[in-house]
């Protein structure tokens, strides 16, 4: 399937100048981030099926159009991913949210996995992987190997920014998840940032360095 969505709406990228700007401080860059994760989420949910229910109207009874089908399940790689799924659990309230925590060891950029609480009913979700950076590819490639070995069968994978590598990697390894991104960059640098990117997307949310 190899499929990379990339999200062109203007208000998508209008924000995603705005995060890349290094004058941007933390709060704004939290807001932002979470802006457009909300906004994304109309494209990573766009396939959803629809079915009628009846609901009656101050004036009348109508059949109307409700989400039908398989539930949701959101899945932020911490750290950076928790701020997208605030926009998300705002957008979806029903949705599960599993955590999957992840780092890059800065030697080797091989992800090192340290938490993992996870839906139990994986099989009859329709996951969404959030995390803003989709970088070597390493991080998200151990999140989804993660929740198919715990059954996910359908999953999607939705970042802010997403470099040729990390793509090229998750098309290798997994090439039934489906990719949305709001830019694919350059390329990536010796020590794994993005190029341009946006710097180190924690440590602009958190404040830390
Ligand atoms: C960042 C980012 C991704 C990962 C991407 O997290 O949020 O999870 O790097 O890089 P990759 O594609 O090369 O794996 P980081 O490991 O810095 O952890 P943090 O979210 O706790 O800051
Ligand atoms: N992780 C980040 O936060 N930024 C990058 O550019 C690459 C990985």
């Amino acid at each position: 399937m190899k499929e990379v969505n990339v999200i062109e709406h203007p208000l998508v990228q209008h924000k995603l100048t705005l995060i890349r700007d290094k004058r941007t401080g933390s709060k704004e860059f939290r807001e932002l981030v979470r802006e457009l994760a909300i906004l994304m989420a109309y494209e990573v949910t766009r396939h959803l099926p629809l079915c009628e229910m009846e609901v009656e109207t101050p004036m009348a009874p109508v059949k109307a159009r409700v989400v039908g089908g398989s539930k949701i399940g959101i899945i932020p790689i911490l750290r950076a991913g928790l701020a997208m799924a605030g926009g998300m659990m705002d957008l979806i309230p029903t949705a599960c949210i599993g955590h999957i925590g992840l780092y890059r060891d800065p030697d080797t950029l091989e992800p090192v996995r340290y938490y993992c609480k996870l839906p139990g009913d994986l099989a009859f979700r329709e996951i969404i992987i959030v995390d803003p950076m989709l970088a070597t590819g390493g991080s998200v490639v151990e999140a989804i190997n993660i929740l198919k070995e715990e059954g996910a069968l359908n999953i999607r994978l939705l970042v802010l920014l997403a470099a040729p590598e990390g793509i090229k990697k998750v098309h290798d390894e997994h090439p039934d998840i489906p990719i949305y991104t709001a830019a694919v960059d350059e390329r990536i640098d010796h020590n794994g940032y993005i190029i341009p990117g946006l710097g180190d997307a924690g440590d602009r949310l958190y404040g830390t360095k």
